[in-house]
């Protein structure tokens, strides 16, 4: 994990330059990091794309990019003037070897000026399509052939099952090495997500009790208010269970149930994260019904709105069989978490957009307070809010001030509010870390094809047996019924609106 030393000169080429991912995080990401110092002394930013644009006009597009994306707003006119120096666009055509020659002398050029060769930081925002055509001409044209400063990020979907993502890493290590490839999963670059690590492992308190002897259910909440937007074509073809359990849902799981790790180094922690997907008890064909709960949903309202139905958003089929909402109760097979179930949830269009880690305890063994006293005891529980709210809280209970013994519920509170106002959004850790070559927080190849192989059962008894009762829950709610039932049988209950910004109202 990063010191706060700065990566030797680079040059950045975004294929895909134009499209949203450039504009909205990307850029704002690069142009962050130069404001607070921690770009290399020399880099130059090269956008890709089939449109033939000058510098000048692909300048225009992200700085009004970053105007409307970037967590610092409109640049200040004397840094732009700066940053944009280092800013470049460059037409270009994949499946044309004289494109990929134009640029290798261009990034020639750096290496002259800058008297030595320069690391070279492909990001491939593309339709994975093109990936396997992009790895191999920039290997071909020779523009990577430097295995100690050449890197190449990919972003998600990383396949689209088991199988897939197999070749896929077959065909990329044929190209580069495993300490080449950065797969990106965002939610790993989230300050919040992050922290587990921090809180986990830097402090004594929690450890002890971190396990099934005193822990009694976890739940991973992902839930967003959006529906999908202009992204039905690409949503069709992936679901909730591929778009966030995959990768997001399971990577926060990894963190939260990983062992210690005995180093910060970035193989210990990625070997001890590849565990914990190892442990994940493998949910059979005829036990998926039991474990997991798909929703589609309907038309409805937000916050006063009325909004439509999955079937009808743009790019989606009017009989779609795809999920935006998946439930689904894990079990580990490991001595830490025997039997103590971990629910994870995510889906689009529901009441709140809130994503949060909840650690369930068990009760106390015997409550020795007065008969009228002893239902007021609730365990306790401790909230991760990862996004929009970002805190941490610790439900106990106490002494409510009086004459008599009568409990009450507190909460102890750690608000980032009070600790930062400007925290680093998630591509500028990520964008850095794989400037300084730093693997920690990218996926493994194992690491991806382990994850797909936990939900590969459920993938395929879903893909075969349409759901016959979608849509299932309106837009604005909080999914399908069934999701309460599959936490219920085993008498427990979401957890909502656990943030402190809630509490303080
Ligand atoms: C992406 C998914 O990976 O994550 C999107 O493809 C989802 O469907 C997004 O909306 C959520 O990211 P965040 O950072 O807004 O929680």
């Amino acid at each position: 994990m990063k010191t706060n030393k700065k990566a030797t000169p680079t040059v950045i080429v975004i294929y895909g330059g134009t499209g949203d991912l450039a504009k909205r995080k990307l850029i704002p990401a690069f142009y962050n990091l130069f404001i607070e110092n921690w770009m290399p002394e020399n880099f130059a930013i090269y956008g890709l794309g089939r449109t033939e644009l000058t510098d000048d006009e692909y300048r225009k597009e992200l700085y009004d990019g970053l105007s409307e994306f970037s967590r610092s707003g409109t640049p200040e006119k004397e840094q732009w003037e700066r940053f944009k120096e280092s800013l470049h666009y460059f037409p270009s055509n994949i499946n044309d070897e004289k494109s990929y020659k134009e640029l290798l002398s261009r990034l020639e050029e750096y290496d002259t000026e800058w008297n030595g060769r320069a690391n070279r930081l492909f990001y491939l925002s593309v339709s994975p399509r093109f990936i396997e055509t992009l790895s191999l001409n920039i290997n071909k044209s020779g523009l990577a052939t430097d295995k100690t400063k050449d890197r190449i990020i990919i972003e998600k979907p990383f396949g689209y099952d088991k199988e897939s993502a197999v070749a896929l890493n077959q065909m990329l290590t044929k190209t580069f090495d495993e300490e080449q490839i950065f797969r990106i999963d965002h939610y790993l670059g989230k300050e919040t997500v992050q922290n587990i690590l921090a809180f986990r492992f830097a402090n004594t308190l929690f450890e002890p009790l971190w396990n099934r002897n005193y822990i009694d259910s976890v739940q991973i909440t992902v839930a967003e208010k959006v529906g999908v937007e202009d992204r039905g074509g690409y949503y069709e073809g992936a679901g909730a269970l591929r778009d966030m359990i995959q990768n997001h849902l399971l990577q926060i799981l990894c963190m939260v149930a990983m062992e210690p790790p005995a180093s910060f180094d970035a193989e210990e922690i990625r070997n001890r994260k590849f565990d914990v997907l190892r442990a994940v008890r493998r949910i059979k064909p005829e036990e998926v019904n039991h474990y997991a709960v798909r929703g589609q949903y309907s038309e409805g309202w937000i916050e006063g709105e009325k909004v439509s139905g999955y079937r009808d958003e743009k790019g989606v089929d009017e009989k779609s069989n795809t999920e935006t909402f998946v439930a689904i109760k894990f079990y580990l097979d490991n001595w830490r978490w025997q039997n103590v179930p971990f629910y994870l949830r995510t889906g689009k269009r529901m009441q709140e957009k809130t994503s949060s880690i909840t650690i369930q305890f068990r009760p106390v063994p015997h409550a020795s307070f007065p008969s009228n006293q002893t239902n007021s005891v609730t365990p306790n529980r401790l909230t991760i809010n990862i996004q929009p709210q970002m805190d941490i809280l610790l439900r106990f209970m106490s002494k409510r001030p009086g004459l008599e013994m009568n409990l009450n519920s507190s909460e102890m509170v750690f608000d980032y509010d009070t600790a930062s106002t400007q925290t680093p959004e998630a591509y500028e850790t990520l964008l850095l870390d794989a400037m300084l070559g730093d693997t920690t927080l990218f996926m493994r190849s194992d690491q991806i094809e382990e994850a797909w192989d936990v939900i590969s059962n459920i993938q395929k008894v879903w893909e075969d047996k349409g759901s016959v009762d979608f849509p299932n829950y309106p837009a604005g709610g909080w999914g399908p019924e069934n999701a309460e039932a599959l936490i219920a049988r085993q008498e427990h209950v979401w957890a909502v609106n656990t943030h402190s910004k809630d509490k303080k109202k």
